[in-house]
């Protein structure tokens, strides 16, 4: 077993961003539960531990065996300390008393139900959640009590909770993919629409359906988003949306995104009408609502500018935590300021144009990784 851990260890460079981390992994027991762990680091504004828990749980996905024993990673990066009693108690009992006493929480499965009705609009969201958790809420049926205090975003999460709740699948991306490429392509016919976030990364489901918008001639995107939304409202299929703007004035150095982006909620139809198994025979239950025929589903859109359509399909494909690493590292080992618009080296002063994610991958001295191979 030594043998194999100092293998890992060569293996395994500190950085997510200069490893290849595959969709499926040897160890998904261990790194689910150190993924509750994290998610309640979160929770309990805890970003120290959030992270102690991510990274292992990311350098346990890159490892190419099923861990036996907890020597295995005792040379593994960001696997010691509290990750690893974690690991040695899931191979030596199959559960980590801490996970279960976690998952049993009120506050986690509390925050949970607030989290999610935030992040179905937003993202973030974890000081919402634990202000809702202060003031005593504890259920969906606690929010609906306060429905009127909510914000419009907040409504529209609680009202679509269900549906949001569950995944979406592939299949019903591709359909949102038609729905947002008719909409767009009625406007500009050949507009360039590209599925970003986890499903470009080959996941088979995901929370939402991202996408990322461009065109050669930067004067055809104007106005573009605006409207192609509301083609789309207008045929019933938005429940919900916000725009953001583009901002202009925002630091170039900064790792904030000032891209033009529509968070919305779609009524996707569904992908076969249901049609009644006898139709002009009385239906004996008149008082049943008639059989809904769409699906909410979270929908990002984002518009970027063709000389920057790189740098935001690169920083829009994740994994979250890929992109955190991806940051840090360039950052810290080549001194440079990463974000979706582009590259900025602090020392020397300049901007580098890119053409394809290959290309700042060559920036930043890294080697390539598929979309496939960023799943930290
Ligand atoms: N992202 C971003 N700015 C935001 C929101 C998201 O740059 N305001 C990036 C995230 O860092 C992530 C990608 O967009 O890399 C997709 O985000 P998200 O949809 O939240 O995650 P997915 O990886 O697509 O996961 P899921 O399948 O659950 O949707
Ligand atoms: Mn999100
Ligand atoms: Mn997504
Ligand atoms: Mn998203």
């Amino acid at each position: 077993s030594s043998v194999s851990s100092d293998k890992a260890t060569q293996e395994t460079p500190s950085y997510a961003c200069q490893r290849r981390t595959p969709l499926h992994h040897h160890n998904k027991e261990i790194v689910d539960a150190l993924q509750i762990l994290a998610l309640s680091a979160s929770f309990q504004g805890s970003e120290a531990r959030y992270l102690g828990f991510t990274r292992a749980a990311s350098v346990l996905k890159c490892l190419p065996f099923t861990l036996q024993s907890a020597e295995e990673v005792k040379d593994l990066q960001f696997c010691g300390g509290h990750s690893k009693t974690v690991i040695q108690e899931i191979l030596e009992d199959r559960v980590c008393r801490e996970v279960e006493m976690v998952k049993n929480s009120e506050h986690y499965q509390s925050m949970k139900v607030g989290f999610k009705v935030l992040t179905g609009i937003f993202g973030v969201g974890i000081r919402t959640a634990d202000k809702w958790y202060r003031d005593g809420i504890r259920s969906l049926s606690d929010l609906n009590e306060i429905e009127g205090k909510l914000t419009g975003e907040q409504k529209a999460g609680l009202l679509h909770y269900t549906d949001l709740q569950q995944p979406v699948t592939r299949d019903e991306a591709e359909r949102v993919e038609q729905l947002v490429k008719g909409a767009l392509q009625s406007f500009v016919p050949d507009v360039q629409v590209t599925m970003t976030g986890g499903f470009r990364r080959g996941k088979q489901e995901g929370h939402d359906v991202d996408f990322l918008i461009t065109h050669p001639n930067e004067e055809a995107l104007n106005g573009l988003l605006r409207k192609a939304v509301a083609w789309l409202d207008s045929k019933g299929s938005i429940l919900y949306h916000h725009i953001k703007g583009r901002s202009h004035n925002f630091a170039r150095s900064s790792t904030m995104d000032g891209h033009e982006t529509c968070y919305a909620i779609f009524a996707l139809p569904n992908a076969c009408p249901e049609k009644s198994p006898d139709a002009g025979t009385i239906q004996p239950d008149l008082d049943k609502s008639p059989p809904r025929n769409w699906k909410a589903v979270r929908v990002d859109l984002v518009v970027a500018p063709y000389s920057e359509y790189s740098y935001a399909l690169l920083g829009w494909t994740g994994s979250k935590h890929f992109e955190r690493e991806l940051r840090r590292f360039s950052l810290q080992v080549k001194k440079m300021s990463l974000n979706s618009h582009g590259l900025f080296d602090i020392e020397k002063k300049c901007h580098y144009p890119a053409t394809s994610e290959e290309e700042i991958f060559a920036h930043l001295g890294l080697l390539y990784l598929t979309p496939s191979e960023r799943n930290a």
